[in-house]
């Protein structure tokens, strides 16, 4: 056998037993790697930890940008933090080793208003730091993310929502205040009083405008359990109607639930999801979730489809809010088709999910151009009134399954005052400043892929890209965007942006926008030779 034929043979092997490889070596090579990551962590916070020495930190971060400014204008590149791109979960992998990094490495919780039911936290906290913090005092961020290893402030600067977004928005709303350090070095605050343009500009700027150094978000109060009502649903229309009366989409009014999703599982079945909190209650059964030996969430939801019986149970309120958190949505599935298996999750359970970080850091080129055409990974924000539509739109060009739909508020803030278009008045609910609009989440291998035929990732997200840029919606920027310049900014309102821009000294010392989070790879040429094959 001649070693290119050896080769192609077990390139083919690890191929077609994928599983087997995610198995024996990278399950365990991501907890040794999740490990060395929170030695890391314990060490700081032991070492370092100290919300008494904010301050300090920050007049640190505005010393080495007021260094920058003294460099001759041709050294200086322009800024960005020192945080490595595979610790971050944006998706795309921004070149940052062309631009001058400023380590902003701020981890406290600084204080908890509760009297205002706020907090004010540096922006490298995290979901799982918040939580636990927060719950057992009696208390949840009004928007978190069901990731624990998200970042408070990664989500201010990028999006965030969740399933109690139907009743506050997504989570830039919020959002009292930001501290944010500006390009020449200085410190200011930027709130609904206080330079009002930097406020509603910040929210999806990517850190383009400053480096953030605290925000306060709103918590709100709760109970224990989420007592959770799944009902699955026949009938297209059936569902869609149903998620838009218990969202509050129809009449502003109507009583509606805490928290709301829905999971469509094709186009004719879906169960919607709705909770409220709850203290314990012993005629109704707890569900602890997040269990290793648990069904993961979705499945459990699938399975409670395919019975066609309503049910309700209790869920402890932090295993509710990362009850996605083990198979990463519906994606860790591809990678490990036999996860879910009962034998599988009673022994190697608890090795999930690997961690997002040690999948990115292994990412090489390679595994990122081969992801990135076989897979799908999008969040797409469009009108609820047009979600047969979507559905019908997303199943014709990715035909991918199950879909992940949360619907959320976008207020109206009038004419350019933030970067997120503005609802169009039909969508409005009457007699409100809003409109619903959903999350549509489309991650996985394509039906397409999965049958051997023809399909062009490219073509496929640009035409998914027109179709949202039509009923005015928007992207979520952490993941691949397929946009021109000129698209881009007929998706997204700059204008108010580049007057910040300039007013607050980003113009020249920050990346814009669309320079930040295109894909650091060319998807249009690619599309284009995927085209000609
Ligand atoms: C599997 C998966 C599922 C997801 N599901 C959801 C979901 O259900 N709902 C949802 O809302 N989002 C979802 N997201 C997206 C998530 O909200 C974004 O990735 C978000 O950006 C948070 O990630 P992060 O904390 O790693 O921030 P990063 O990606 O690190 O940060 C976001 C941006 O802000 C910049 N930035 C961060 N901190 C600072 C700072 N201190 N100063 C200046 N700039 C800064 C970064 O450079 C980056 O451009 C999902 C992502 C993944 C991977
Ligand atoms: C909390 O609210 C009170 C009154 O509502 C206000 O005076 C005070 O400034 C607020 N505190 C903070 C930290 O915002
Ligand atoms: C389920 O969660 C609740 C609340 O966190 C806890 O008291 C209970 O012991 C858990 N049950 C099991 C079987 O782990
Ligand atoms: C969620 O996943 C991360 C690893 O990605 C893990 O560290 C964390 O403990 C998990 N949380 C729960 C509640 O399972
Ligand atoms: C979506 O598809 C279904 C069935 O394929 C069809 O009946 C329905 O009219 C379509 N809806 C829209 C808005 O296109």
């Amino acid at each position: 056998m001649s070693s290119k034929t050896w080769k192609t043979t077990f390139i083919e092997f690890l191929e077609n037993n994928r599983g087997l490889v995610v198995l024996l070596f990278c399950l365990p090579a991501s907890f040794i790697f999740n490990l060395l990551l929170e030695i890391r962590k314990f060490v700081y916070t032991k070492l370092f930890s100290s919300p008494r020495r904010h301050d300090e930190r920050v007049r640190k971060i505005q010393s080495q940008v007021l260094k920058w400014n003294d460099l001759p204008k041709e050294e200086r590149k322009l800024l960005c933090t020192a945080r490595p791109n595979w610790l971050s979960l944006s998706t795309t992998f921004f070149r940052k080793d062309l631009c001058h990094q400023i380590p902003v490495d701020l981890f406290d919780i600084l204080e908890l208003d509760e009297k205002n039911l706020t907090v004010r936290v540096e922006p490298m906290v995290t979901v799982g730091d918040i939580t636990k913090y927060l719950i057992p005092k009696g208390y949840t961020l009004a928007v978190t993310l069901e990731i624990a290893e998200a970042t408070l402030g990664g989500l201010a600067f990028g999006a965030g929502m969740t399933t109690h977004s139907h009743k506050v928005g997504l989570y830039h709303e919020n959002i009292i205040s930001y501290e944010v350090v500006l390009g020449d070095g200085s410190l200011v605050t930027a709130s609904k009083t206080e330079n009002t343009d930097l406020y509603n500009t910040l929210m999806w700027s990517h850190g383009t405008l400053g480096f953030l150094v605290a925000l306060t978000v709103k918590i709100v109060k709760i109970k224990p359990y989420i007592k959770m009502t799944y009902t699955p649903v026949k009938g297209q229309k059936e569902y869609c109607d149903m998620v838009r009366k218990v969202s509050g989409a129809n009449n502003k009014d109507d009583v509606v639930p805490t928290y709301v999703e829905m999971t469509i599982f094709n186009k004719q079945r879906a169960v919607v999801m709705t909770g409220d909190y709850s203290y314990h209650d012993p005629s109704i059964p707890v569900n602890n979730i997040t269990k290793w030996y648990k069904p993961w969430f979705y499945k459990y939801v699938e399975s409670i489809s395919r019975s066609g019986k309503k049910h309700t149970e209790l869920i402890p309120l932090r295993e509710y809010l990362l009850r996605h958190n083990r198979s990463i949505f519906w994606v860790i599935e591809s990678m490990l088709p036999f996860g879910n298996n009962p034998l599988f999750r009673l022994f190697f359970g608890w090795l999930l999910p690997p961690k997002p970080a040690f999948l990115k850091f292994t990412t090489t080129p390679g595994v990122r151009a081969y992801t990135f055409a076989r897979q799908v990974f999008q969040d797409i924000v469009l009108p609820i009134d047009e979600l047969e539509n979507q559905i019908n739109v997303s199943e014709k060009l990715f035909d991918a399954y199950p879909l992940l739909m949360y619907p959320c508020r976008v207020y109206d803030h009038g004419p350019h005052q933030s970067n997120l278009p503005r609802p169009a008045e039909k969508y409005l609910v009457k007699d409100t400043n809003y409109a619903m609009y959903n999350d549509l989440g489309i991650y996985g291998v394509p039906g397409f892929i999965k049958r051997k035929a023809k399909y062009n990732p490219v073509k496929a997200m640009r035409e998914m890209e027109q179709f949202t840029r039509d009923v005015g919606g928007f992207a979520f920027l952490y993941a691949d965007i397929f946009m021109t310049r000129e698209e881009f900014e007929q998706m997204f309102d700059l204008k108010l942006y580049e007057n910040v821009r300039r007013r607050y000294a980003a113009e020249g010392a920050f990346p814009h926008l669309y320079d930040k989070v295109k894909p650091e790879i060319d998807v249009i040429k690619i599309g284009q030779e995927l085209e000609i094959k």
